[in-house]
């Protein structure tokens, strides 16, 4: 059975980031298993392998754990949200910790902010497709429409199966 990874990609203590995951959890298929990466408890510190991540020689224990996590994952999911029309950092750190490990694998990211995290989901493509991930649509939650600010969700049918397809995406490209 294949193994979906969803990653958590907030790490505030006043987060909503975990209640939009629990929506996508609540609507991953039958046909995977499903590991939680909350970025907030792997607490990756920045940077700080002394090589290259596209050389794969690790120097510590939390990059072989993070590599080896990610080495067990055949697609992936990312609940992230939108600072500063960017993604968040501690993503960003997360995914520039490791290089061969991404690629193949289908990605399917989902957003909340604002504007369904746009801005963020773009600037974040760029990055998926550096490190060689296939990209695969997925839903946007917005402020004052299907998300409240502290992380009640109220997706609408267009949310609800742009989830659904996404799933679909991600199985059928499982690594
Ligand atoms: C540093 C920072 C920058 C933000 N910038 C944006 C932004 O550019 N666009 C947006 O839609 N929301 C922005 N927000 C609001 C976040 O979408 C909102 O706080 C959300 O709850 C963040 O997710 P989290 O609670 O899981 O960390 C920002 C929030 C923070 C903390």
């Amino acid at each position: 059975m294949p193994r979906l990874s969803l990653i958590i990609a907030s790490t505030r203590p006043q987060r909503i980031g975990h209640q939009v995951a629990q929506w996508v959890l609540d609507a991953v298929p039958a046909g995977f298993t499903v590991t939680v990466h909350d970025l907030r408890e792997i607490a990756l510190p920045f940077l700080d392998e002394p090589g290259q991540p596209a050389d794969g020689n690790y120097a510590h224990e939390h990059t072989r754990r993070w590599s080896a996590a990610i080495q067990a994952t055949d697609a992936l999911v990312l609940v992230m949200p939108e600072y500063n029309r960017g993604y968040n950092a501690s993503l960003k750190n997360a995914i520039d910790y490791l290089y061969a490990e991404w690629e193949g694998l289908p990605v399917g990211c989902v957003g909340y902010g604002w504007h369904g995290a746009s801005y963020a989901k773009s600037a974040l493509r760029q990055t998926l497709e550096r490190v060689k991930m296939t990209v695969v649509d997925g839903p946007g939650l917005e402020f004052g429409k299907t998300l409240t600010q502290e992380g009640e969700v109220s997706a609408s049918a267009t949310d609800d199966a742009a989830l659904a397809t996404m799933f679909a995406e991600l199985l059928a490209k499982a690594r």
